[in-house]
């Protein structure tokens, strides 16, 4: 059955090792805003939150770019963010603006939101499974549905400063103070979400993807490998948690300004099946200094999707020649932003289909 299902799923083989040419591609974000029927979905769900737990509205708007441009996967229509709100933290987006949460200052406020193992966690998010569910029952079947989670450290980033941060400041202040508090965090998250993700292959999805956004921003750490104590340990704990109840499962890890080195350790570090690529690494020279065995995924740089013209042509074959006949999947180095022209994204994937 897992055979007949990676068999006809390009990017489940690719994640199983296998090099295709050209390679099957998604985009991350590639559901929203640069798309007008994400808007218009957008504009009658009313708030961000209320399309994320509608699984009507948060199917169609996951299918929405398949049928435009018939991309080899598709990732689960929600956020990051569910988590924190599923743990009784508020959690509202403001328009033009992005999240903000209540920030979390204290062992008072951490006492508060739920445990790992209270049922109310999973019934809030239980619109999501509905979603995967009917999403993978939508789906072409060539198609890999992701599901997705993010990373301990960056959920825990926005739960302690309450919004985006440049430095994250608030986290890395907390991990400072109370060291204890944010390993409490931590662990709670890596709980809560080992079993989110189980509960999302379970219901429907082929891979799941553990988004790492802020492994760039650490706090110091007296062992002197803060990308391990902080970001990869509790991804590892995560993957074999998630293996431990699913044990084929397949986990692309993006840590995002982990620099060539931390890209690196991300898969003989974490066990995950892939590596997510940012834009600011050197595919080439990562490709170099990796197993040919590893699976990568990523880089272009949204900008120059933005840009379009020759500089994406050049860009699409830079990443091709760095994995010809390498186990890649072709995306982007960080998510689709809203200004993004619909005519770059057919522009790039006609390079690459059409490109050698
Ligand atoms: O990739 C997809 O198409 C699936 C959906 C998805 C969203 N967010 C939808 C979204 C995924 C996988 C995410 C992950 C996510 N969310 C991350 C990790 C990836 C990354 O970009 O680094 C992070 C850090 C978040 C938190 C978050 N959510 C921020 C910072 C923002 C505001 C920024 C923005 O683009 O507005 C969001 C909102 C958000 N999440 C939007 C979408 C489509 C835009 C909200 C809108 O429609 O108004």
């Amino acid at each position: 059955m897992a055979e007949a299902k990676t068999a006809n799923r390009p990017v489940l083989r690719v994640l199983s090792g296998e090099a295709i040419s050209p390679p099957p591609a998604w985009m991350m974000r590639q559901a929203g805003r640069y798309l007008p029927e994400y808007r218009a979905t957008r504009a009658e769900a009313g708030s961000f939150l209320d399309l994320c737990y509608n699984p009507a509205f948060a199917t169609e708007v996951t299918l929405q770019p398949i049928r435009r441009f018939g991309f080899e996967a598709s990732i689960l229509f929600s956020d990051i963010l569910v988590i924190p709100h599923a743990l009784g933290q508020d959690v509202r987006f403001v328009e033009g603006e992005g999240p903000r949460l209540d920030a979390l200052e204290g062992r008072a406020q951490f006492d508060r939101l739920r445990e790992a193992g209270d049922p109310a966690i999973f019934s809030h998010l239980a619109p999501v499974f509905e979603a995967v569910e009917r999403i993978r029952g939508a789906l072409p079947d060539e198609t890999t549905l992701l599901g997705f989670c993010g990373a301990p450290w960056t959920v825990a980033s926005y739960m302690i400063g309450g919004r985006g941060t440049v430095d994250l400041a608030p986290a890395r202040a907390l991990a400072a103070a109370d060291p204890a508090l944010l390993d409490a965090l931590l662990d709670r998250l890596v709980a809560v979400q080992t079993e989110y993700l189980v509960r999302q292959l379970l219901a429907g999805a082929d891979a799941v993807q553990i988004f790492e956004s802020h492994a760039g921003v650490l706090p110091e750490s007296s062992d002197g490998d803060a990308l391990k104590r902080f970001s990869l340990g509790p991804i590892t704990r995560m993957v074999q948690g998630v293996r431990a109840q699913v044990p084929d499962a397949k986990i692309i890890v993006f840590a995002k300004g982990s620099g060539l080195e931390g890209h690196a350790r991300v898969v003989p570090e974490t066990g995950a099946s892939a590596v997510g690529v940012d834009w600011g690494v050197d595919l080439a020279a990562l490709r170099a200094r990796v197993p040919a065995s590893t699976v990568t995924q990523g880089n272009l740089h949204p900008e120059t999707l933005i840009e379009g013209g020759r500089a994406l042509d050049a860009a699409v074959d830079a990443i091709l020649a760095a994995t010809e006949g390498l186990p890649h999947i072709f995306n982007l180095g960080h998510g689709i932003t809203p200004q993004t022209p619909i005519a770059h994204v057919e522009q790039m994937l006609a390079r690459l289909r059409g490109g050698r």
